[in-house]
């Protein structure tokens, strides 16, 4: 009878062992399976740069659309792999979420905002005001200095009251006034926000102030562009948030746009000879203003024409890991964005195929050197 249940056993066992080993080898060898519901971010590699940014205290984002989510299932499966911060790359401008005076349009965001919250991440809400892709019922509108506080004012309450109720805990940080400062430095003056109060950047102030009572919670920070390291604008900026602070004004951070690139002829160019000596120098100025930091839209335009050597790859990726690592170098920079996932997307798609190709991912979804310069970079090395 022992004898007898021996045998069971081994039975048991020898037909267990095929099971798993043939079973196995089946999973193995079938196709890659797109994975985008919740337990795919259980099977992440602990080298993403999602977990690798979790360990030093920085989340790692890209500016995404949702069409491309629900598109195509690679982007989708890497969005969620390797980012935990996720910027809205158009639709929450003024010209897709207020369509009308009196009418929002949550449907892309929402959907944005839902898969973030599935996939456990955050989401930047860019921009609340801004300058460019305004509604033409705002543009050619005739409207008083009053009547435009209170759009904006009702703009401010609306759009962040809708995340804040609905998506608790995932849009936590907002670029409240984005690129109100010119090339040399001055406030836009041709800005139609510039009518609302007695001088052209009394906007500011009452934004902040109305995003701060909206949602109190909320990270506030002002977002600019050319302004990465010392030099003209960064100082004018410097100073007006130092001088809006002073006043009262309650920011919490800034972001420092990052798009690397030159206009050349009227069209965009690489630009690898940029100064980068002064990047960690410019942080800390803000930094010691009380203010976090936030890379928002990092990108870096290189050269696509004869096809794209490794030297360019390699030159792009070097940029790529100097302001990675000026954030390593400090605590409150918190966040490191970049405009878009991979160069089959992106907003410099457009151009004549001379440029492009400024993401980590190539047009495949392969990680780029760019892609390992912020790993290492990650990793301190
Ligand atoms: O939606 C229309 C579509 O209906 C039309 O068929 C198509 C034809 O060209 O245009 C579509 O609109 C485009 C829109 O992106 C959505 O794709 C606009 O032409 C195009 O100008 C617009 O570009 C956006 C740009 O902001 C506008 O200034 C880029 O995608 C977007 O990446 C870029 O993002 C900005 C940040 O918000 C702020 N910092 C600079 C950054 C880069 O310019």
């Amino acid at each position: 009878m022992i004898k007898h249940k021996k045998s069971i056993f081994l039975l048991g066992g020898i037909i267990l062992l095929f099971v798993v080993f043939v079973g196995g080898k089946e999973k193995r060898d079938s196709p890659k399976e797109i994975n985008t519901a919740p337990q795919a971010i259980e099977t992440r590699n602990a080298s993403t740069l999602r977990d690798l940014g979790v360990k030093k205290g920085k989340k790692m984002g890209a500016a995404m659309n949702d069409f491309m989510i629900s598109g195509d299932p690679m982007y989708a499966q890497t969005a969620a792999r390797e980012y935990s911060s996720i910027t809205v790359e158009n639709h929450m401008k003024w010209e897709y979420i207020h369509p009308s005076l009196d009418s929002y349009d949550y449907t892309h965001p929402d959907r944005v905002a839902g898969f973030a919250k599935t996939h456990g991440m955050v989401m930047r809400g860019h921009p609340l005001v801004h300058t460019g892709q305004l509604p033409a019922w705002l543009t050619t509108g005739v409207y008083t200095g009053e009547q435009l506080d209170a759009i904006m004012k009702d703009h401010i309450v609306n759009v962040m009251g809708h995340f804040k109720t609905n998506y608790p805990g995932i849009v936590t940080s907002w670029d409240v006034v984005n690129e109100a400062v010119d090339e040399a430095g001055l406030i836009k003056q041709d800005v139609i926000w510039g009518n609302i109060g007695t001088s052209k950047d009394a906007y500011v102030a009452k934004a902040f102030q109305y995003a701060r009572e909206a949602y109190p919670e909320a990270k506030l920070f002002y977002n600019d562009n050319g302004i990465e390291t010392l030099g003209p604008k960064s100082d004018a900026v410097y100073n007006l948030i130092k001088n809006w602070k002073a006043e009262g004004v309650s920011i919490d951070g800034i972001g420092f746009q990052s798009h690397i690139l030159k206009v050349e002829n009227d069209s965009l160019a690489p630009d690898f000879t940029r100064d980068l000596s002064t990047l960690e120098a410019n942080m800390k100025r803000y930094i010691d203003l009380g203010l976090e930091v936030h890379i928002t839209e990092f990108d870096v335009l290189i050269k696509t024409k004869d096809g794209i050597g490794e030297t360019e790859l390699s030159e792009q990726a070097a940029i790529y890991k100097k302001f990675m690592s000026a954030c390593m170098k400090f605590a409150k920079c918190t966040s490191f964005t970049t405009w878009g996932i991979t160069d089959k997307y992106n907003w410099l798609s457009h151009l004549d195929g001379n440029v492009g190709a400024p993401l980590p991912f190539d047009l495949n979804f392969a990680k780029k050197p760019a892609y390992h310069a912020l790993s290492e970079a990650l990793l301190g090395r």
